[in-house]
């Protein structure tokens, strides 16, 4: 029997399967074990279930004598570091599939909700201001047949691209290294949403160079991770009039401080990092990490593992 160590609850029936052939702990508390909490149960563990929210660094990662396998939670595995894990030839795995719909869903939705300001329109209903229609209130930008830039075309970019297709939009797309693509496609968009992994390659890629190249209708939509967006920028972005607005499911850090300037800022809609938060996407997230732990322990290939170690 192998000690297994799970950060939090997780939904679906896949837990139990890990629960009845192993020694598993599930992390009880709504909020996450703390850094050194982790390290102590991860001391004791021959395989890990985390979260993003969980730092797996170089350091817990040695002190972890009996570790095999780390099954992420999520698609993103920017919390853990893998090439520790690899120097440990300890197999990390990740969630891809089954959240690339449910994501670009989001993606989706934030696009259509801060182009027709749903959020504003809805708080102004339930006030008890509505008192007639009004032929200029809450206009808002047309979602069908304009133009939106795709950052990053992995699973869920091609997903959000599929979808733009149905309305008729124009798809730019691009990959971070071509930088003059990058700066069409900010130059070109009404709408730029970004679907890149968090590397030290993509952190801050979107600041005060990219927002003085957008439209001042442009629209930012950030499903992905929150540092690839340089707050403050976006901040001052969003106060000048250099772009429209923006909708973030993620920010940087997560939770936003209370007292973050950027909640000051107009035209901002934010939503508690929920892009896979679906019931399928959520149970199947379960189930590969339960797969991937198992196929760990057991000495087989990963179902799901990160591209990159498969690339090294
Ligand atoms: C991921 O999978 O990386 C998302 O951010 C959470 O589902």
């Amino acid at each position: 029997m192998a000690r297994i160590f799970v950060t939090r609850e997780l939904p679906g029936p896949a837990l139990a399967r890990l629960k009845e052939v192993h020694d598993t702990t599930v992390w009880p508390e709504p909020l996450p074990p703390s850094y050194e909490q982790l390290r102590e149960y991860a001391a004791e563990a021959d395989a890990l279930l985390t979260l993003l929210t969980d730092r797996v660094d170089a350091e817990l990662i040695e002190a972890a004598p009996n570790l095999r396998v780390i099954a992420n939670y999520a698609v993103g595995y920017d919390n853990i570091d893998v090439d520790a894990a690899s120097a440990r030839d300890i197999p990390v795995g990740n969630t891809p599939d089954a959240l690339t719909e449910a994501t670009a869903d989001l993606a989706f939705a934030l696009l259509m909700a801060a182009a027709r300001r749903i959020t504003e329109a809805s708080a102004f209903a339930h006030s008890g201001q509505w008192r007639t229609w009004e032929p200029a209130a809450f206009l808002g930008a047309d979602v069908y047949g304009a133009t939106i830039g795709i950052i990053g075309l992995g699973r869920i970019g091609q997903a959000v691209a599929r979808r733009a297709a149905g309305f008729g939009m124009e798809v730019l797309t691009t990959e971070t290294r071509d930088q003059h693509n990058l700066e069409h496609l900010l130059r070109r968009s009404d709408f730029v949403s970004i679907h890149l992994p968090l590397t030290e390659g993509t952190r801050n890629l979107i600041g005060a160079d990219a927002f003085a190249l957008m439209k001042p209708t442009a629209i930012l939509i950030n499903t992905a991770r929150g540092p690839i967006v340089d707050r403050e920028a976006l901040a001052t972005a969003l106060s000048t009039g250099q772009i429209a607005g923006a909708a973030l499911d993620v920010t940087s850090p997560e939770p936003l401080p209370a007292d973050d300037p950027l909640w000051q800022a107009p035209n901002l809609l934010v939503v508690p990092h929920i892009g896979s938060a679906t019931w399928s996407a959520r149970e199947r997230m379960t189930e590969i990490a339960v797969e991937n732990i198992l196929a760990g322990l057991e000495g087989r290939p990963l179902p799901y593992q990160v591209p990159s170690q498969l690339f090294d």
